[in-house]
Protein backbone atom coordinates (compact mmCIF):
# COMPACT_ATOMS: atom_id res chain seq x y z
CA UNK A 1 0.00 0.00 0.00
CA UNK A 2 1.43 3.46 -1.22
CA UNK A 3 2.08 6.05 1.38
CA UNK A 4 -0.55 8.96 0.55
CA UNK A 5 -0.63 12.63 1.99
CA UNK A 6 -4.42 12.82 2.16
CA UNK A 7 -6.59 10.25 4.46
CA UNK A 8 -10.17 11.99 4.26
CA UNK A 9 -12.58 10.68 1.74
CA UNK A 10 -14.52 13.82 2.15
CA UNK A 11 -11.70 15.83 0.52
CA UNK A 12 -11.48 15.77 -3.13
CA UNK A 13 -7.92 16.25 -2.88
CA UNK A 14 -7.79 12.15 -1.23
CA UNK A 15 -9.14 10.77 -4.64
CA UNK A 16 -7.06 12.89 -6.68
CA UNK A 17 -3.98 11.76 -5.51
CA UNK A 18 -5.37 7.65 -5.94
CA UNK A 19 -5.82 8.33 -9.44
CA UNK A 20 -2.53 10.35 -10.04
CA UNK A 21 -0.93 8.10 -8.66
CA UNK A 22 -2.84 4.90 -10.25
CA UNK A 23 -3.80 3.22 -6.68
CA UNK A 24 -7.76 2.74 -8.11
CA UNK A 25 -8.44 -0.93 -6.32
CA UNK A 26 -11.90 -0.46 -7.16
CA UNK A 27 -11.85 0.58 -10.66
CA UNK A 28 -13.11 -2.48 -12.89
CA UNK A 29 -11.40 -1.56 -15.87
CA UNK A 30 -14.75 -1.83 -17.98
CA UNK A 31 -18.56 -2.20 -17.35
CA UNK A 32 -20.02 -4.72 -15.01
CA UNK A 33 -22.12 -7.80 -16.77
CA UNK A 34 -25.37 -6.88 -14.62
CA UNK A 35 -25.59 -3.43 -15.46
CA UNK A 36 -25.19 -4.48 -19.14
CA UNK A 37 -28.18 -6.09 -18.88
CA UNK A 38 -30.26 -3.27 -17.12
CA UNK A 39 -29.51 -1.35 -19.94
CA UNK A 40 -29.41 -3.42 -22.75
CA UNK A 41 -33.38 -3.54 -21.29
CA UNK A 42 -33.51 -0.10 -22.04
CA UNK A 43 -31.85 0.18 -25.13
CA UNK A 44 -33.38 3.25 -26.44
CA UNK A 45 -30.87 3.02 -29.95
CA UNK A 46 -31.98 -0.43 -30.69
CA UNK A 47 -35.47 -0.18 -30.20
CA UNK A 48 -37.00 3.23 -30.92
CA UNK A 49 -39.96 2.42 -28.83
CA UNK A 50 -37.95 2.19 -25.55
CA UNK A 51 -37.80 5.67 -23.91
CA UNK A 52 -34.45 6.78 -23.00
CA UNK A 53 -33.86 7.01 -19.38
CA UNK A 54 -32.31 10.00 -17.81
CA UNK A 55 -29.42 8.64 -15.12
CA UNK A 56 -26.87 9.99 -13.32
CA UNK A 57 -23.80 8.27 -12.30
CA UNK A 58 -22.33 10.10 -8.86
CA UNK A 59 -18.90 9.57 -8.30
CA UNK A 60 -18.39 8.11 -11.78
CA UNK A 61 -14.67 7.53 -11.53
CA UNK A 62 -13.10 6.39 -14.73
CA UNK A 63 -16.93 6.41 -15.99
CA UNK A 64 -16.54 3.27 -18.42
CA UNK A 65 -20.28 2.89 -17.80
CA UNK A 66 -21.07 6.41 -19.45
CA UNK A 67 -20.50 5.16 -22.84
CA UNK A 68 -22.40 2.26 -22.61
CA UNK A 69 -25.21 4.14 -21.62
CA UNK A 70 -24.56 6.60 -24.01
CA UNK A 71 -24.43 4.24 -26.88
CA UNK A 72 -27.95 3.06 -25.61
CA UNK A 73 -29.12 6.65 -26.36
CA UNK A 74 -29.85 7.23 -22.48
CA UNK A 75 -29.71 10.95 -21.48
CA UNK A 76 -27.01 10.61 -18.89
CA UNK A 77 -24.33 12.54 -16.80
CA UNK A 78 -21.57 11.29 -14.90
CA UNK A 79 -20.35 13.69 -12.02
CA UNK A 80 -17.22 13.54 -9.90
CA UNK A 81 -15.56 15.67 -7.71
CA UNK A 82 -12.47 14.61 -7.91
CA UNK A 83 -10.16 16.63 -10.72
CA UNK A 84 -7.94 13.89 -11.86
CA UNK A 85 -11.08 11.51 -11.81
CA UNK A 86 -13.01 13.53 -14.60
CA UNK A 87 -9.56 13.47 -16.25
CA UNK A 88 -9.15 10.21 -16.19
CA UNK A 89 -12.88 9.57 -17.58
CA UNK A 90 -12.06 12.15 -20.05
CA UNK A 91 -9.69 9.11 -21.36
CA UNK A 92 -11.55 6.63 -21.26
CA UNK A 93 -15.11 8.21 -22.25
CA UNK A 94 -13.83 10.33 -25.85
CA UNK A 95 -17.23 10.15 -27.81
CA UNK A 96 -19.14 12.54 -24.96
CA UNK A 97 -17.08 15.01 -23.50
CA UNK A 98 -20.18 16.87 -22.37
CA UNK A 99 -21.62 14.29 -20.73
CA UNK A 100 -18.41 14.32 -18.21
CA UNK A 101 -18.95 16.77 -15.72
CA UNK A 102 -16.95 17.54 -12.36
CA UNK A 103 -19.40 18.21 -9.17
CA UNK A 104 -20.50 17.76 -5.61
CA UNK A 105 -23.27 15.17 -5.67
CA UNK A 106 -24.33 17.05 -2.76
CA UNK A 107 -24.98 20.33 -4.69
CA UNK A 108 -25.40 19.06 -7.82
CA UNK A 109 -28.64 20.04 -9.79
CA UNK A 110 -30.03 17.80 -12.81
CA UNK A 111 -31.51 19.69 -15.59
CA UNK A 112 -34.34 17.35 -16.69
CA UNK A 113 -36.08 14.85 -13.60
CA UNK A 114 -33.88 11.78 -13.36
CA UNK A 115 -35.69 8.61 -13.98
CA UNK A 116 -31.58 6.10 -13.29
CA UNK A 117 -29.28 6.71 -10.67
CA UNK A 118 -26.50 4.47 -11.07
CA UNK A 119 -24.87 3.06 -8.06
CA UNK A 120 -21.06 1.41 -8.06
CA UNK A 121 -18.44 2.11 -5.16
CA UNK A 122 -19.98 5.44 -3.98
CA UNK A 123 -21.87 4.65 -0.95
CA UNK A 124 -18.75 2.81 -0.02
CA UNK A 125 -16.35 5.39 -0.65
CA UNK A 126 -17.77 7.59 2.14
CA UNK A 127 -17.82 7.60 5.68
CA UNK A 128 -20.64 5.81 7.36
CA UNK A 129 -21.85 8.82 8.96
CA UNK A 130 -22.28 10.50 5.61
CA UNK A 131 -24.44 7.89 4.63
CA UNK A 132 -27.95 9.54 5.61
CA UNK A 133 -26.77 12.03 3.42
CA UNK A 134 -26.03 10.00 0.64
CA UNK A 135 -29.81 8.02 0.97
CA UNK A 136 -31.61 11.46 1.22
CA UNK A 137 -29.78 12.74 -1.86
CA UNK A 138 -30.41 9.75 -3.80
CA UNK A 139 -34.14 10.42 -2.62
CA UNK A 140 -34.24 14.31 -3.22
CA UNK A 141 -33.27 13.40 -7.28
CA UNK A 142 -35.17 10.53 -7.55
CA UNK A 143 -38.49 11.46 -8.34
CA UNK A 144 -41.76 8.86 -7.35
CA UNK A 145 -41.05 5.49 -9.78
CA UNK A 146 -37.48 6.60 -10.38
CA UNK A 147 -34.86 3.59 -9.88
CA UNK A 148 -31.35 3.32 -7.69
CA UNK A 149 -29.97 0.28 -9.19
CA UNK A 150 -26.40 -1.29 -9.04
CA UNK A 151 -23.84 -2.66 -6.38
CA UNK A 152 -24.07 -2.35 -3.09
CA UNK A 153 -20.69 -3.55 -0.44
CA UNK A 154 -22.57 -5.68 2.30
CA UNK A 155 -21.31 -6.30 5.33
CA UNK A 156 -19.44 -3.67 8.00
CA UNK A 157 -15.30 -3.12 8.15
CA UNK A 158 -13.73 -1.54 10.77
CA UNK A 159 -12.22 1.04 8.24
CA UNK A 160 -12.39 1.99 4.54
CA UNK A 161 -12.52 3.07 2.07
CA UNK A 162 -14.37 0.46 0.82
CA UNK A 163 -16.78 0.89 3.85
CA UNK A 164 -19.04 -1.82 3.61
CA UNK A 165 -22.55 -1.48 5.42
CA UNK A 166 -24.23 -3.88 7.61
CA UNK A 167 -27.97 -5.13 5.10
CA UNK A 168 -29.90 -3.99 7.99
CA UNK A 169 -28.66 -0.72 8.20
CA UNK A 170 -28.55 0.03 3.97
CA UNK A 171 -32.08 -1.29 4.90
CA UNK A 172 -33.16 0.87 7.36
CA UNK A 173 -31.21 4.11 5.29
CA UNK A 174 -33.37 2.68 2.25
CA UNK A 175 -36.66 1.22 2.63
CA UNK A 176 -38.28 4.10 4.13
CA UNK A 177 -37.71 6.06 0.91
CA UNK A 178 -37.46 2.68 -1.48
CA UNK A 179 -38.72 -0.45 -2.54
CA UNK A 180 -36.38 -2.85 -2.78
CA UNK A 181 -37.05 -5.02 -6.33
CA UNK A 182 -34.14 -6.90 -7.10
CA UNK A 183 -31.19 -8.38 -5.06
CA UNK A 184 -28.71 -10.59 -6.39
CA UNK A 185 -25.14 -12.23 -6.14
CA UNK A 186 -22.99 -10.61 -8.09
CA UNK A 187 -20.57 -12.85 -10.56
CA UNK A 188 -17.57 -10.20 -11.84
CA UNK A 189 -16.67 -8.57 -8.61
CA UNK A 190 -13.10 -7.23 -8.08
CA UNK A 191 -10.90 -8.97 -5.74
CA UNK A 192 -11.58 -6.06 -2.91
CA UNK A 193 -15.46 -6.66 -3.29
CA UNK A 194 -15.47 -9.83 -3.66
CA UNK A 195 -18.57 -12.53 -1.98
CA UNK A 196 -19.93 -9.27 -0.96
CA UNK A 197 -21.18 -6.82 -3.49
CA UNK A 198 -25.11 -6.84 -4.08
CA UNK A 199 -26.32 -5.95 -7.79
CA UNK A 200 -29.66 -4.13 -6.03
CA UNK A 201 -32.60 -2.29 -7.66
CA UNK A 202 -34.98 0.05 -5.60
CA UNK A 203 -37.57 1.54 -6.60
CA UNK A 204 -38.45 5.12 -5.19
CA UNK A 205 -41.96 5.35 -3.20
C1 LIG B 1 -14.23 4.41 -5.05
S1 LIG B 1 -14.36 5.57 -6.33
C2 LIG B 1 -15.53 4.78 -7.39
C3 LIG B 1 -15.50 5.32 -8.79
C4 LIG B 1 -16.47 4.64 -9.76
N1 LIG B 1 -17.85 4.74 -9.32
C5 LIG B 1 -16.12 3.20 -9.99
O1 LIG B 1 -16.98 2.34 -9.80
O2 LIG B 1 -14.98 2.93 -10.39
C6 LIG B 1 -15.34 6.85 -5.57
C7 LIG B 1 -15.47 8.10 -6.41
O3 LIG B 1 -16.41 8.98 -5.81
C8 LIG B 1 -15.96 10.30 -5.98
N2 LIG B 1 -16.62 11.12 -4.95
C9 LIG B 1 -16.53 11.00 -3.60
N3 LIG B 1 -17.30 11.92 -2.99
C10 LIG B 1 -17.91 12.62 -3.98
C11 LIG B 1 -18.85 13.70 -3.99
N4 LIG B 1 -19.30 14.24 -2.84
N5 LIG B 1 -19.28 14.16 -5.17
C12 LIG B 1 -18.83 13.63 -6.34
N6 LIG B 1 -17.93 12.63 -6.39
C13 LIG B 1 -17.48 12.12 -5.23
C14 LIG B 1 -14.44 10.20 -5.84
O4 LIG B 1 -13.77 11.29 -6.40
C15 LIG B 1 -14.17 8.88 -6.57
O5 LIG B 1 -13.91 9.08 -7.93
Amino acid sequence: MPEFDHRDPLDPAFWDERFAGNFTPWDRGGVPDRLRRLVAARDAAADPAVTAPVALIPGAGSAYELDLMCEAAWDVVAIDFSAAAIERAHKVVKRWPERIVQADFFSWQPERPLDVIYERAFLCALPPDQWPRVAQRWAELLPGGGLLAGFFFLGATDKGPPFGIDRTMLEQLLAPLFTLEADEAVGDSLPVFEGRERWMEWRRK
